[in-house]
């Protein structure tokens, strides 16, 4: 029996953890799961609303860390997980994603002489100047077990040279998520709320902080909104950190002619809902841009690099940067081919079942280490 404590901490955490928990649940013989929330983020439209859409269960240990600069927020879920880590003795600790949870506790657990599992490893934007990227090095380095969506994240694990033991390629989890609430997020009435069941429309999502801390930058990417926006409405919920930018910004939304509604961050089910009717989704996240490509949602991603090519070179995605002139005219591009035109191939492994491989991966692992 393998003892997990599973940490979720911000908002791309959740859907990654769902499935994995409750996989372990359904191998109840060969795991006791626990879930950890570090409380990154707390907001009930951040986290609550999740963990009811996601059947996540309640986690059986809160740290309320909250917000906080890098250093503060990742220190606190250090000195709150520790102690944690210390009374359930795990066998192994699972971390996801690229968020400042991630690295902290994988950091604790390393230093305890606890494995580490990262789902979701070897993804590299080579960009040291967002958090995540370092985040993801780091975390790679400190992980026993590291947990690939796609076959690159392989190559940029072996080309910093980590031994190829510790690599598994287990496909996507998050499209687990994705597939299983399908069916659920149908009968979501968010598109009839909004006045667009049946419509064209764009969704928008911005949050990146090269995006959104700076007023100037993120006027500059809702000018050219506001311009597509005159073709068809623009639906934009909107992240907290993105909204204080906006009020200092000051955007009119009413600009001449333009239909771009901000609203409130949605929940899972809704959102699925809401981008996979989308003519075009414009986002600046990354599990968005792989839940595009899975629904073969055309997807234009406002930054100057992708940590997932794989998006690009078989998905729907293009990376067009921020530059106003350039997402309008590649807002036009998308926008002027048929709804139908180019159906995805969608990676391998992107198939619903990456949790099972990712427990599979962690028995054999385990089994490795065992000393005879
Ligand atoms: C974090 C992750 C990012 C991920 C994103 C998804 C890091 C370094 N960044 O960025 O990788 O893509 O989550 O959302 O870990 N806030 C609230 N309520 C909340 C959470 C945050 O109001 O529930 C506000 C706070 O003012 C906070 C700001 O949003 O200061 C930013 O939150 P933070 O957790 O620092 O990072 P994100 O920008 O959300």
């Amino acid at each position: 029996m393998l003892k997990v404590i599973n940490v979720v901490g911000a908002r791309p955490n959740f859907m990654k953890v769902a499935p994995i928990v409750a996989a372990m649940k359904r191998r109840s013989l060969k795991f006791l799961p626990l879930v950890v929330h570090t409380g990154q983020h707390y907001d009930a439209a951040m986290s609550d609303s999740f963990f009811h859409d996601l059947d996540l269960p309640q986690p059986d240990t809160h740290l309320g860390v909250g917000s906080g600069s890098h250093a503060a927020q990742t220190a606190a879920v250090m000195e709150r997980f520790e102690p944690v880590v210390l009374r359930e003795k795990p066998d192994w600790v699972l971390v996801v994603g690229d968020v400042n949870s991630t690295i902290a506790c994988a950091l604790v657990c390393v230093k305890l002489g606890v494995k580490v599992a990262h789902v979701e490893a070897g993804l590299r934007s080579r960009d040291r100047s967002m958090p995540e990227e370092i985040n993801r090095l780091l975390t790679d380095q400190l992980a026993e077990l590291l947990l690939t969506p796609s076959a690159d994240g392989d190559r940029n694990l072996l080309a910093e040279g980590v031994a190829p033991e510790r690599i598994r390629l287990v496909g996507n989890v998050m499209i687990d998520s994705l597939l299983k609430h399908t069916a659920a997020a149908e009968r979501s009435r968010v598109r009839e709320e909004l006045g667009l069941a049946g419509a064209d429309y764009a969704v928008v999502t911005l949050h990146r902080p090269s995006n959104v801390d700076d007023p100037a930058a993120l006027g500059r990417i809702l000018s050219a909104l506001a311009r597509v926006a005159r073709r068809l409405p623009v639906v934009f919920p909107v992240h907290p950190r993105t909204r204080r930018s906006v009020e200092e910004f000051g955007l009119k939304e009413d600009e001449a002619g333009a239909d771009l509604r901000l609203i409130e961050p949605l929940g899972y089910l809704d959102f699925l809902r809401l981008y996979s009717g989308a003519r075009l989704v414009l986002t600046d996240s990354g599990g968005i841009q792989e839940e595009t490509t899975a629904l073969g949602v055309p997807c234009l991603t406002l930054r100057e690099n992708t940590e997932r090519p794989v998006t690009v070179e078989s998905g729907t995605n293009r990376v067009v940067g921020t530059d106003p002139e350039r997402i309008v005219a590649e807002a036009e591009v998308a926008l002027a081919r048929s709804r139908e035109g180019g159906r995805p191939r969608v990676p391998p492994l992107w198939d619903g079942r990456a949790a099972g491989r990712i427990l599979d991966a962690l028995l054999e692992r385990t089994r490795a280490l065992r000393p005879n």
